[in-house]
C-alpha cells in the first residue's frame, strides 16, 4: 500500500471514529464538497448543540462551561468552525459555508439568550421566595413592662386622698435631726428615737441623717405655708433594721397632714374610715387603737377588719379578725410651737402609712424582699 493510500484510509477512519471531532477538520478532509453536504454537516452540528444545551441546562456551573465550549473566543466551537471550515473553504463553497455559519451563530445566540433569561428569572424567583414576607406570622412582641407594685399602690393611695382635697408634696431623703426629730417633739434623749435609730452621714456639719419617716415634711410644709394644710407626702424612708421577711433598711411611706381652724377628731375618724373603705372595699370596718407618737395626741393605730376572713379570724390576721394598717393621731399642739402656728386656734390630724406593708397586705405578698428583687416572675403577677 502506498503511503498516500494509507494516509487517506487513516483519515477516513478518523472521520468515522467517535474520537475525532469534525470541528477540528477542514470540510475537504471531511469530504463535504457540495452545498448540500455542507448544509447537512451544519444540521448535524446544530443538533448536537441542541442536545448538549438540554443536558447542561440543569446546573448553572455546567451551563457556564457549555457556553464557553461553544462561544469561547479562542477555542470555542464557533471559532473553530470559522477557522477550520470557513477560512480554508474553496471559493465556490465559501458563500454556502458562510451562510450556514451565520445561521448557526444566530441560533446559538438565540438559545443562549433565552436560557440566560430563564436562569436569571429562576434566580429572582428563588430569591423572592426566600425573602418573602409572611404576613401571617405572629409579630415579635416586645414587653413594655408594667408599673411596679409599690408604684401601683402609691397611685392608688394618692387617688384616694386627692379625691378628698389633699395635694402631694415631696421632700428630701437626707434630713437634719431637727426636722426628723426635734421639731416633731422628739428631743435628743427621748426613747422614741431608739426604734428610729438611723443612718447618720459622717462628717456632715450639724449632723445629717437619712430620714426615718416622712413626718419631717409636716414641719417643712407648715413652716412654709399658712394654714389650712392638706397634704400627702410619698417617699422613701430608712431605718437601721435587720432585714427579714417584713423589714428592710429602706421602705416607702405616705404621710398625711390636715390642719385647719376647726378640724375635729370626728374629721380624723371619718377620713380614716373613708380611706379604709376605698382601699379595702366597702365592707371593710375600721378600728382605732390607742397608741403613742410624740407628735400626735391622742395617737392611734388604725386597724381594718381582715380583708381575707372578713373579721371571723384566720391565719392572715392571726385569728384576731383585725389587721394593723398605720399610725395616726391628732397633731400634738407642741408641734405647732415649732412652726409658729397658733395652737389655740388650729387643730388637725396626721397619719403615716407604710406603703410596702399595705401593698403586701392587700395583694398577699408574704416576703418583703420580693418587692425589691426585680424578678419578672413576681412582677408579672401585678400587670
Ligand atoms: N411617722 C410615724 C412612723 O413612721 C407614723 C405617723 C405619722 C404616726 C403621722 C402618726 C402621725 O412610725
Amino acid at each position: 500500500m502506498s503511503d498516500d493510500k494509507i494516509a487517506a484510509e487513516t483519515a477516513a477512519e478518523k472521520r468515522f471514529s467517535m474520537n475525532i471531532d469534525p470541528r477540528t477538520q477542514t470540510l475537504a478532509q471531511l469530504g463535504d464538497t457540495t452545498p448540500e453536504k455542507v448544509a447537512a454537516r451544519f444540521a448535524e452540528l446544530r443538533q448536537s448543540f441542541d442536545q448538549e444545551a438540554a443536558t447542561h441546562s440543569a446546573d448553572p456551573e455546567s451551563w457556564r462551561s457549555f457556553v464557553v465550549a461553544w462561544t469561547g473566543r479562542k477555542s470555542g466551537a464557533l471559532t473553530q468552525i470559522g477557522d477550520n471550515w470557513l477560512k480554508p473553504a474553496p471559493a465556490d463553497l465559501k458563500r454556502a459555508v458562510g451562510q450556514e455559519l451565520n445561521k448557526l451563530k444566530a441560533h446559538v445566540a438565540a438559545v443562549l439568550e433565552e436560557k440566560r433569561k430563564e436562569i436569571e428569572s429562576a434566580a429572582e424567583r428563588a430569591a423572592a421566595a426566600r425573602e418573602q414576607i409572611d404576613l401571617s406570622l405572629p409579630g415579635v412582641e416586645r414587653a413594655i413592662g408594667t408599673r411596679h407594685l409599690i408604684r401601683q399602690t402609691y397611685e392608688e393611695l394618692q387617688r384616694i386622698f386627692l379625691s378628698i382635697g389633699f395635694s402631694v408634696v415631696e421632700g428630701p431623703e437626707i434630713e437634719t435631726p431637727y426636722y426628723n426629730f426635734e421639731a416633731l417633739n422628739i428631743p435628743e434623749h427621748h426613747p422614741a428615737r431608739d426604734n428610729m435609730d438611723t443612718f447618720y452621714i459622717e462628717g456632715a456639719r450639724g449632723g445629717l441623717l437619712l430620714r426615718t419617716h416622712t413626718s419631717p415634711m409636716q414641719i417643712r410644709t407648715m413652716e412654709k405655708q399658712p394654714p389650712p394644710v392638706r397634704i400627702i407626702v410619698p417617699g422613701k424612708v430608712y431605718r437601721r433594721d435587720n432585714p427579714d421577711a417584713t423589714h428592710g433598711y429602706m421602705f416607702h411611706q405616705i404621710e398625711g397632714l390636715a390642719v385647719d381652724a376647726d378640724i375635729t377628731f370626728c374629721d380624723f375618724k371619718g377620713t380614716v374610715e373613708y380611706f379604709v373603705r376605698e382601699f379595702l372595699g366597702p365592707k371593710a370596718k375600721t378600728r382605732l387603737r390607742p397608741s403613742y407618737f410624740p407628735f400626735t395626741e391622742p395617737s392611734a393605730e388604725v386597724d381594718a377588719s381582715c380583708h381575707v376572713c372578713g373579721g371571723s379570724g384566720c391565719r392572715i390576721c392571726k385569728f384576731s379578725g383585725w389587721i394593723e394598717l398605720f399610725g395616726a393621731g391628732m397633731v400634738d399642739p407642741a408641734v405647732y410651737g415649732f412652726v409658729k402656728y397658733d395652737a389655740e386656734r388650729l387643730s388637725g390630724f396626721a397619719f403615716g402609712m407604710g406603703v410596702d406593708r399595705l401593698a403586701m397586705m392587700k395583694y398577699g405578698v408574704s416576703e418583703m424582699p420580693l418587692l425589691y428583687q426585680n424578678d419578672v416572675r413576681f412582677l408579672r403577677q401585678f400587670p
